[in-house]
């Protein structure tokens, strides 16, 4: 009860629970079982396996031996990657994926090539918070191709091989940033914000759309044995948190989570038993959290609507 307790209050007051201190005394207090069920024979799609997280939450999984599907836009650092984390673990069954999730074309030859490969766990974690508006080759923002659109194609171009493989999980990393933005429906590509750019403004707004979309697929895929959840990692010292965000990263940066720590609940969400019981959860410190602080942020039902469609039409799904 106590901790129970102490974890709403960190959770609320955010800085303490977001830091590594919120992720240490909740290991502490509720005594989580660092011991997950092994993953032998399962595989494991990870996207964003270069650094951070992604790399962090590959490499528990490798440990836990699961065949790992380590999805990178860069031969040259997803070998290197690879390279690592077979060092690290002992597991060889980790093969690199090339893929840019920001381009369309990229994510359908993904889906093409793992056509017949069986997926247990899918990691929608590659991300990253656009210092300016760019548009990718398809012509799509590239925040809300990279963090929305591309994760959502695969999950699309993969649901056939996701039901097959059932019992699966298909997990996406969001942000507690997302607590601050509703989601855009009326301007997806942040195009309402290119003379006045606010790059943390449009990734929350990715980050909403991706929780949104987990809840969606879960009511798609509910009855599959797939289960879909969103989470959140906290505050997590990676590349990423220092190139995008410099001067928040150096004022917590003595309180930043580690990549293992931040990792820690996609893997749980992946391997546990408890979050196979539900889906279309918003985890974070492997308890599910509200979707909203504040009434501001709520949507309606047109508006998720309106995300699902415009994401089948911008990216062709086949949904
Ligand atoms: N760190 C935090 O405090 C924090 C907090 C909340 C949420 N998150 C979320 O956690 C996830 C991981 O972030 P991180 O902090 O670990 O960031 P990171 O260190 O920058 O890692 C991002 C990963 O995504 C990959 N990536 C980016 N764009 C890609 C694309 N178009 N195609 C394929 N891969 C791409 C990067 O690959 P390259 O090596 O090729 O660039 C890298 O492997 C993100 O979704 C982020 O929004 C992080």
């Amino acid at each position: 009860m106590l901790g129970s307790l102490l974890d709403t209050v960190m959770d609320r007051t955010i800085a303490p629970g977001y830091t590594s201190i919120g992720y240490r005394v909740r290991h502490r207090v509720a005594g989580w079982d660092d011991a997950l069920p092994r993953l032998e024979g399962r595989t494991v799609l990870v996207t964003g396996v270069t650094s951070g997280i992604g790399r962090a939450a590959a490499e528990r999984f490798a440990q836990l031996g699961a065949r790992v599907l380590l999805v990178a836009r860069d031969a040259g650092r997803g070998a290197r990657a690879r390279a690592e984390l077979v060092a690290a673990t002992g597991n060889e069954d980790l093969h690199v994926e090339l893929c840019d999730l920001s381009s369309l074309a990229s994510v359908r030859a993904l889906a093409g090539r793992l056509e017949g490969t069986p997926l247990h766990v899918v990691v929608h974690n590659a991300g990253l918070l656009p210092a300016e508006r760019r548009v990718t080759e398809d012509g799509i923002e590239v925040a809300f191709a990279t963090n929305v659109l591309g994760p959502f194609l695969l999950t699309a171009l993969t649901e056939q091989t996701l039901r097959a493989s059932a019992p699966a999980r298909v997990i996406w990393v969001s942000s507690g940033g997302m607590y601050s933005q509703r989601v855009a429906t009326s301007d997806l590509q942040a195009e309402g914000l290119a003379d006045d750019w606010d790059g943390t403004v449009v990734y929350a707004r990715t980050k909403r759309a991706q929780v949104i979309l987990a809840e969606l697929w879960a009511e798609r895929l509910a009855g599959s044995g797939v289960v879909v959840h969103a989470m959140h990692p906290g505050w997590v010292a990676t590349p990423g948190v220092k190139d995008s965000l410099p001067r928040f990263e150096k004022v917590v940066r003595p309180l930043l989570r580690t990549p293992y720590e931040g990792a820690d609940t996609i893997v749980w969400l992946g391997a546990a038993d408890e979050p196979a019981r539900s889906s279309g959860g918003f985890w974070h410190d492997r308890r599910a959290r509200p979707t909203h602080l504040l009434p501001s942020t709520r949507e309606t039902d047109e508006q998720r609507r309106a995300l699902w469609d415009a994401c089948v039409e911008l990216s062709g799904a086949p949904v």
